[in-house]
């Protein structure tokens, strides 16, 4: 059984200052996370690894959500979305990050460091992770992949 305050964050060289202030924000929020990497400082670090490692931990159910940062959020999304059951969304504002939980029961949100300002980022952060998914019509379009 996924543990559902649990969260997983991972960021490669690109997004290593949202991933810091993202984990005081889970804190904050009342939730617990997992870093996967990459470690503080790192100066490189290839981003389908890091989205590898958060997937693996939805997908072990160790975590219920996934949160990864690079330079756009682009890589990273891509990265995650060919793991079997990870719906991966890119938002850059909070209307996306409502919509990627209501309508698409998105289970990883991505983020751009150098495209999203922090105090951005932490309002999107709140609004996924306290938007529940709607179901109804949009539970059968789940089915359709995946
Ligand atoms: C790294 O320079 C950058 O390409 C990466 O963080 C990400 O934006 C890729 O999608």
């Amino acid at each position: 059984m996924a543990v559902d305050n649990h969260v997983a964050i991972g960021a490669d060289h690109a997004g290593l200052e949202f991933k810091a202030i993202l984990r005081d924000q889970l804190i904050r929020l009342g939730f617990q996370y997992i870093d996967a990497g990459a470690p503080d400082g790192a100066e490189r670090a290839d981003y389908p690894v890091v989205a590898a490692e958060v997937a693996q931990l939805i997908q072990a159910e160790s975590c219920r959500y996934g949160i990864l940062i690079c330079g756009t959020g682009i890589g990273m999304a891509m990265a995650a979305n060919r793991f079997r059951a990870i719906r991966a969304a890119n938002c850059s504002n909070e209307a996306m990050a409502r919509f990627a939980r209501a309508h698409n029961d998105a289970n990883v949100l991505t983020l751009g460091q150098r495209l999203v300002g922090p105090d951005l980022a932490l309002s999107i952060l709140e609004v996924f992770l306290s938007t529940p998914f709607e179901g109804g019509r949009h539970q059968g379009r789940l089915t359709l992949f995946n």
